[in-house]
């Protein structure tokens, strides 16, 4: 051996050595290169990282500070946090947001626990994704963006009206009526209603005991294995979707039977048609008849459940904030009797009417804004998101807070303040709505089908409140915003018949 053999080896390795430093370097820095670009923040305690610095927030009645304070630390509406579980991405930027909403289905999905998605069930509209999801969205705002067409109208209107005529008359000795319980009751009934024709009755009774644990367990804690724990909140709640999926299950067997008779020659009138063009109807016709059973239980309890909490809340707040707000009261009282006086007192409403209620439309966008009972969406990204000088990596679980920009004063004047009359002035709406500044219902492919029907159930409902009640409140309520929006004791109010609504022959 040569010296430059030798010396070979040496040589070799520490080319290789070198090699591997300057690769390692290369990783690192692009390591820290991508790790500067993810949104700036902090993930907190290991494991649990700002999970408990959220919830506590969310338990006060302030639970701003939890974002305001991160996004003012970090100079950016984008910052990064560790929330349950997971390092989690949250935006309280509008353009960010509607990145997010329009990117549905393409650069990111949805994303719930999957203790939520065994609740709503595989097939649940809102876990389905791709050209599966796309036809039966369209299909649920065929059915529920039609609040216009006079059964159903007419419905609504007869159905507020039959849980009023429930509420005691004689106002000196009644006790108080908790409104949360009264407006879930409404929303129960007419989404049942619409799902399956069936008018309240023992059966809808016997579902919504049912339905109520189900709904509990979507705020509680879920254990492992808590099939095996029927006695915890979640352990109920699994068993009573069974049972409300059975009840639906049994309901939607015989409408197929009913269906298969019909095209064996025995067929219905028009009217019965027209009667039973409800939500079931539509899935057994829509592609071919293609749907299974268990698709439709799964679509008709997803609709079931999403509208449920968030219509009775935002007719309950709508109430409390009107009530806190006597000006804004007396303004759409003014509205509603107007529309009496025109009518008559039993007369009941139609579309023409809903249509003339544009300062009831401002209390509801106001409520809508200052409630947030929809906080915002968790996605999750399909694939790496450029925004601003930010990467947000594939797999990274997003935010888009809803809440931060409805209650920026930025955005809005006096933000945290009730003030229905900022929607008076001409295309406000429109471009809050425009400019993701406005998104109570969400939006892009995901946007909420029921954004029509739930304004109008509201202010069906509000009308016939102030037309024939007062109210004052039985005992001073909250609101509270963990683990929902909504009052921590219902809303509970004395309610009097105005004496100008005692001889409505609707009663
Ligand atoms: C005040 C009342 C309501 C509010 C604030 C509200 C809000 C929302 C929001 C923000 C979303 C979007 C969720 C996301 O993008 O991940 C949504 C979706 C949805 N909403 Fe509503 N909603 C209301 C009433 C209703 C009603 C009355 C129904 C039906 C009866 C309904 C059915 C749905 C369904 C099925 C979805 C899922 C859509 C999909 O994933 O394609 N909502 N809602």
């Amino acid at each position: 051996m040569d010296m430059d053999d030798a010396l070979l080896p040496p040589l070799a390795a520490a080319a290789v050595l070198l090699a591997l430093a300057a690769a390692l370097r290369l990783l690192l820095v692009r390591r820290g290169a991508a790790r500067a670009r993810l949104p700036p923040g902090s993930t907190g305690l290991p494991l649990i990282g700002e999970t408990l610095r959220l919830i506590a927030a969310y338990k006060t009645a302030n639970p701003e500070p939890f974002i305001d304070e991160r996004v003012a630390r970090h100079g950016s509406g984008v910052f990064t946090t560790h929330v349950f579980g997971e390092r989690t991405v949250f935006s309280a930027d509008p353009a960010f947001n509607r990145l997010l909403l329009a990117a549905e289905g393409r650069a990111v999905d949805c994303s719930y626990p999957s203790s939520i998605a065994t609740l709503l069930g595989a097939r649940s509209l809102l876990l389905t994704r791709g050209p599966a999801h796309k036809r039966l969205h369209s299909l649920t705002l065929t059915r529920l963006g039609r609040p216009a067409s006079p059964p159903l109208l007419a419905h609504i209107d007869r159905l507020v009206l039959a849980t009023m005529d429930d509420w005691r008359r004689d106002a000196a000795a009644a006790p108080p009526v908790r409104l949360l319980d009264e407006a879930k009751k409404i929303t129960f009934n007419l989404t049942v209603k619409q799902l399956v024709s069936i008018d309240p009755g023992p059966w809808t009774e016997t579902v919504r005991r049912e339905y109520v644990k189900l709904i509990d367990g979507f705020f509680s804690i879920p254990f492992p294995f808590a099939y095996l724990l029927p006695f915890t909140t979640y352990g109920q709640a699994l068993k009573a979707r069974k049972k409300v999926a059975g009840a639906l299950r049994e309901v939607i067997r015989k409408r197929m039977d009913e269906t298969a008779a019909e095209s064996g020659g025995a067929k219905k009138g028009a009217a019965d048609q027209e009667e039973k063009k409800d939500m079931v109807q539509e899935l057994l016709e829509a592609e071919g008849g293609s749907f299974s059973v268990e698709e439709m239980v799964d679509f008709c309890l997803s609709l079931l459940v999403a509208g449920y909490e968030t219509t009775s809340v935002l007719m309950t707040l709508a109430v409390k904030f009107l009530t806190e707000t006597p000006a804004a009261l007396a303004q759409l009282k003014e509205e509603h009797d107007n529309i009496r006086d025109i009518k008559g007192k039993s007369q009941p409403l139609e579309w023409s009417d809903y249509k003339s209620m544009p300062f009831t439309q401002c209390v509801i966008n106001e409520t809508l804004r200052v409630a947030n009972l929809i906080s915002g969406v968790f996605r999750r990204a399909n694939t790496d998101i450029h925004f601003k000088d930010y990467v947000i990596p594939k797999g990274c679980k997003i935010f888009g807070s809803f809440r931060a920009v409805h209650l920026n004063p930025e955005h809005y004047e006096n933000a945290r303040t009730f003030d229905p009359w900022r929607w008076q002035s001409k295309n406000k709406l429109q471009n809050a709505v425009g400019a993701s500044l406005f998104t109570p219902f969400g939006g892009g492919p995901r946007l909420c089908p029921g954004y029509e029907l739930a304004r109008v159930v509201v202010s069906v409902f509000l009308h016939h409140l102030v037309t024939r009640f007062s109210w004052e409140e039985a005992e001073e309520d909250r609101l509270v915003f963990f683990p929902t929006t909504r009052t921590l004791k219902g809303y509970p109010i004395y309610l009097r018949r105005r004496p100008a609504a005692e001889d409505s022959s609707a009663f």
